[in-house]
């Protein structure tokens, strides 16, 4: 199968494209700064833009995993709407799309943006797939190490 994923370069993006190429799959990857490795093709896209979308063209699925966790309407939002016509005009034959547990009534902006995200792929005109993950366990030396550069007592998310 050859597939394409946005956000191909990103924490979820690179251990994908390397399980579907062991799996003998055809890989792309898309995103900013997209480059070409051992055994996976990639392609500059900017979801912000719409630059590079167009190659979406030849696959027979596109993995949505790009992403702006600073909630940037442009990505998620705008940059879904951009991402589902081009996989619409191109005949992709499947968009799965990645999406956050526990979203629906959370006020982030960020989860906001997923919610939107999830509603544009849902009426799309192109079978979906959306799956919802828990945060992943590299966040939490991330939110640990912004704890320490804080400086506060209590673990919070700000
Ligand atoms: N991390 C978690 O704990 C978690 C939990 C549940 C669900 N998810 C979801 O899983 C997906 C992947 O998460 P992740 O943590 O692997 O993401 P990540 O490591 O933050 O990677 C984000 C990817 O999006 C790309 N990107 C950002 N802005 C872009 C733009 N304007 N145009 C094109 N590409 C852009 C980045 O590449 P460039 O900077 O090169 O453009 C990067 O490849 C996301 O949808 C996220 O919401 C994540």
């Amino acid at each position: 199968m050859r597939v394409f994923i946005t956000g191909g370069t990103g924490e979820l993006g690179g251990r994908l494209s390397r399980a579907l190429v062991r799996r003998g799959h055809e890989v792309t990857v898309g995103s900013r700064s997209a480059r070409p490795t051992r055994g996976v093709a990639a392609v500059q896209i900017d979801l912000e833009t719409g630059e590079g979308l167009e190659a979406v063209s030849g696959h027979d699925t596109v993995v949505h995993l790009a992403s702006d966790p600073f909630g940037k309407r442009q990505v998620d939002v705008e940059g879904t709407q951009r991402l589902v016509q081009a996989a619409a005009a191109a005949g992709v034959g499947h968009l799965v799309a990645m999406s956050i547990v526990g979203i629906d009534d959370h006020p982030s902006p960020y989860y906001r943006a997923k919610v939107e995200m999830e509603g544009i792929v849902e009426n799309g005109a192109v079978p979906w797939t959306i799956l919802r993950a828990t945060q992943f366990h590299s966040l939490v030396p991330l939110f640990l190490d912004k704890r320490r550069r804080s400086g506060s007592s209590r673990f919070h998310q700000g």
